[in-house]
C-alpha cells in the first residue's frame, strides 16, 4: 500500500461504473468534484477509459499516466506505462497520485490505494463495469459519508473510504 496513493470514482447502489465503456450515470456536481480532488495531481488512467474523455485528450493540468499494454500507444499531453509495476514507479515522487478508473485498473491497484473518494449515487443504472465493493471488502471502512444531496433527480454523497 502506498500513502500517497488514492482512487476516485462515481459508483451506484449496485457498484456499477459504466457501460459500454462510458459512465452510466453522470452528475455534473461530482465533475466538479472529480476536478476539486485531482487538483494538479498525477493521475493513472486505462487506455479505454482515456479513449472516453472528450476527444480522447488527457485531463488538463494533471500528469496522465496511461496504462497500456500497447508499446506503441502513444498520446499528446501523456505518459504510458505497460505494467501497474510501471505505473507505480513512474509517479513515485509525485505527492498525491490518484488512480480513476476504469474497472480493470481500479481492480489491479486498489490493493495500493490508501484512500477512496467515492461518489456513491443511490440509484440502480444498467452496467458492465464495476467496482470491488467497498462495503463487504475487508481492510476498508467508511471514514466519511459526506451529506447527501440531490441533482438532476439523484441522490448523491460524496464519501471517503479508508483502509484500517
Ligand atoms: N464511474 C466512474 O467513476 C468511472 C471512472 C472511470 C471509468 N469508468 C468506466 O469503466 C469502464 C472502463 O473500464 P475497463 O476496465 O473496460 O477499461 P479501463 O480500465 O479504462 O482500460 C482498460 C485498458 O487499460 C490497459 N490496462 C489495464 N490494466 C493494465 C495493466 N495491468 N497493465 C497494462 N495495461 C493495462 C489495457 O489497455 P490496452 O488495451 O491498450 O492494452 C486495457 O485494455 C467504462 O464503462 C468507463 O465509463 C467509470
Amino acid at each position: 500500500m502506498r500513502d500517497d496513493l488514492e482512487l476516485v470514482v462515481a459508483a451506484d447502489a449496485d457498484w456499477g461504473i459504466g457501460k459500454n465503456g462510458t459512465q452510466t450515470l453522470v452528475i455534473p456536481e461530482d465533475r466538479r468534484h472529480f476536478r476539486e480532488v485531482t487538483g494538479r495531481g498525477t493521475v493513472i488512467v486505462g487506455r479505454k477509459t482515456l479513449m472516453d474523455f472528450p476527444g480522447g485528450r488527457p485531463l488538463k493540468n494533471r500528469r496522465n499516466i496511461v496504462l497500456t499494454r500497447d508499446g506503441s500507444f502513444a498520446v499528446e499531453g501523456a505518459e504510458t506505462a505497460h505494467s501497474v509495476e510501471e505505473a507505480l514507479e513512474k509517479c513515485r515522487q509525485d505527492g498525491r497520485v490518484f488512480v480513476i478508473g476504469g474497472e480493470s485498473v481500479y481492480r489491479a491497484l486498489l490493493p495500493y490505494c490508501r484512500r477512496a473518494h467515492v461518489t456513491r449515487i443511490f440509484a440502480r443504472a444498467e452496467n458492465d463495469a464495476f467496482f470491488p465493493a467497498l462495503d463487504t471488502l475487508p481492510g476498508w471502512r467508511l471514514a466519511d459519508r459526506g451529506e447527501e444531496r440531490e441533482s438532476a433527480g439523484l441522490r448523491f454523497a460524496f464519501q471517503t473510504w479508508e483502509r484500517w
